[in-house]
């Protein structure tokens, strides 16, 4: 399973880069707007995306913020030459799909995002997006069930053996990324914080402390 970090915090993306564990990030405009009120200046949209994109190695999500087709051909057209390793996020909408299929055709990587049910995802797929973007953490927030919607598009896309990847997005703690793995999503993208709980286990820092303790009596004793 790939695991990307849901952030457009440099600092943040370092300090995941670090671990050696990162595989690609994933953006959207409300966190743009999150790290330019951290930085405390307004970033620049595109420079933004490129320093990302320098930082890891693995494919960073770019999402376009026009709803027409012609719009979101114009922004898909401007976001990927930034980088080889841009992918250009796409809403689940009419004008969308449409798109995905004709930036496919030119050499554009899609990750089509805000898929919230098994239809939207088959057809996002048959458009050609490298990627779809379920939202599960949503899907919970509204008393509904995101691992099923997640389980359902995993299945039905092993069934006919579509290339799309699937990226358990809107993911809000650790058990989440479990069954997501369990049921064989490619990738899981999650904030800092959830990467750094996947690590924590309480009976590795008591087991821990007392191998240390012990450690030094034997050493002094
Ligand atoms: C994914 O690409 C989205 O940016 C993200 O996972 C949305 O998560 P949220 O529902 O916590 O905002």
């Amino acid at each position: 399973m790939k695991f990307f970090v849901d952030t457009a915090n440099l600092d943040e993306i370092r300090e995941a880069n670090d671990m050696g564990v990162l595989d690609g990030v994933t953006t959207n405009p409300s966190l743009m707007k999150k790290a330019s009120e951290k930085a405390g200046v307004k970033l620049d949209f595109h420079d933004h995306i490129g320093r990302i994109a320098e930082l890891v190695q693995g494919d960073v999500s770019a999402e376009v913020t026009a709803v027409d087709f012609d719009g979101i051909m114009s922004e898909a057209r401007s976001l990927a030459p930034i980088a080889p390793n841009v992918v250009v996020k796409v809403p689940l909408i009419l004008d969308g799909i449409k798109a995905i299929k004709a930036l496919k055709e030119e050499g554009i990587r899609v990750n089509c995002t805000l898929c919230f049910s098994p239809t939207q995802a088959l057809i996002a797929a048959k458009a050609g997006a490298a990627y779809i973007s379920p939202f599960l953490g949503r899907v919970d927030d509204i008393s509904s069930d995101g691992m099923k919607l997640l389980e359902e598009i995993v299945t039905i896309y092993g069934n006919y053996d579509l290339d799309t990847e699937v990226l358990a997005a809107s993911i809000r703690h650790p058990m989440h990324v479990v069954e997501a793995a369990m049921m064989g999503a490619h990738v899981a993208t999650m904030p800092l914080g959830v990467i750094k709980k996947l690590i924590m286990h309480p009976l590795t820092d008591t087991g821990l402390r007392r191998f240390l303790a012990d450690w030094e009596v034997y050493q002094t004793g």
